[in-house]
């Protein structure tokens, strides 16, 4: 019987240009570059200008993923942002992304998909089930963040940790094709929300402090959450696709925290060098992680056709997913 099958033919991100290290966060805060770089791994992140928006680098990040697929954009039939900190309440970022992009006239459907940092799995496995289904041929899939927005740059436990950033896909269907994405998998656990959330929103109403709410988080306790969950989820993209960890050539993980990274490559028994990492100059760029660092080896040409790469991502929600992929 003859199936769909989607596969990624173009890859694309974009950073916006002011760094911020962690020499300058020591002095805003009370920390330090040692203990930043030896509890995350993070040594610089980057931070949107004022008046540069989450759509304007998702778009960035869609146009080069666009290009590198060498197509014409115009036949794309879908387009999913997945996003934190979208531009507006309302429209959602993924429309204001198409009219950037020129496509409004095509009048394709565009919608976000808000699972934090685990928003990219989820908006993959969204585009995964529209091409299964035969209802599109060409998805655009974004992660893109301005996290800078949602913090408290008061708070060291959390404002060292993010940073702004997006990254892109590009979805082809494919008929009885080998590669592409073989399974992905998605989860969610809603009982525990107090430990990552924001402090305001809009049916709650404002923060204590006026606005739309700054990141809350007991680090701690998501770090153990987040080691368990990305475990799991490996082990499980593992038995749906009855591989063994030896046959997985490449870990792209969420980049929150370069130790859970590590305990992520360990539970694969996977040596470093075949683990994308960006953390340290980008920071926990939420649902754009994932797609950052993907680009950045793909881009480099360390991925090879052929090879079968596990990305696997947790935020708050808690969500968490995987996505095993034959590249
Ligand atoms: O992306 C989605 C999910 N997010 C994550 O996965 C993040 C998960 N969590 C983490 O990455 C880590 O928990 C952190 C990096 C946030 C914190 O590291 P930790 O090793 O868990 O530290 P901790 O929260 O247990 O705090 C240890 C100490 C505390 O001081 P006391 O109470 O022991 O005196 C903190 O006040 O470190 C202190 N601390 C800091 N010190 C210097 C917290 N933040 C800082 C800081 N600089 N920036």
């Amino acid at each position: 019987m003859s199936r769909l099958r989607a596969r990624i033919i173009g890859t694309g991100s974009h950073l916006p240009e002011k760094r911020l290290t962690n020499h300058d966060l020591a002095r805003m805060v009370d920390t330090s570059d040692e203990w930043i770089f030896s509890r995350t791994g993070i040594r610089e992140r980057r931070i949107a200008a004022e008046g540069e928006y989450t759509s304007d680098l998702a778009a960035q990040a869609g146009r080069n993923a666009i290009q590198a697929a060498g197509i014409d954009a115009a036949t794309i039939d879908l387009i999913l942002v997945a996003t934190t900190t979208p531009d507006l309440i309302f429209p959602s970022t993924a429309s204001i992304v198409q009219h950037k992009l020129g496509l409004s006239h095509t009048r394709m459907p565009a919608f976000d998909v808000q699972a934090v940092c685990a928003g990219f799995m989820h908006a993959l496995s969204v585009a995964d089930q529209f091409i299964r289904a035969g209802s599109c041929w060409r998805v655009l899939v974004i992660g893109a963040e301005t996290a800078s927005r949602i913090i408290d740059w008061n708070d060291r436990g959390t404002c060292i940790l993010f940073g702004d950033g997006a990254g892109a896909v590009l979805l082809e269907a494919e008929l009885d094709g080998e590669r592409g994405l073989l399974s992905t998998h998605l989860h969610a656990d809603g009982s525990q929300i107090d430990l990552l959330l924001t402090d305001g929103g809009i049916s709650r109403g404002p923060a204590p402090g006026g606005g739309m709410g700054v990141i809350r988080m007991q680090g701690n306790e998501v770090f153990k959450q987040a080691v368990k969950a990305m475990e799991s989820c490996v082990d499980e993209t593992l038995a749906a696709n009855q591989i063994s960890k030896e046959q997985v050539d490449w870990l792209v993980p969420h980049q929150a925290n370069i130790r859970i990274i590590q305990g992520t490559a360990k539970r694969l028994g996977m040596p470093m060098e075949r683990v994308a990492v960006t953390v340290d100059r980008h920071g926990n760029t939420s649902a754009a992680s994932v797609p950052l660092a993907l680009d950045e080896v793909v881009r480099d040409g360390r991925i090879q056709a052929g090879q079968r790469v596990m990305m696997v991502a947790f935020g708050g929600g808690f969500t968490w997913g995987s996505a095993l992929v034959r590249w």
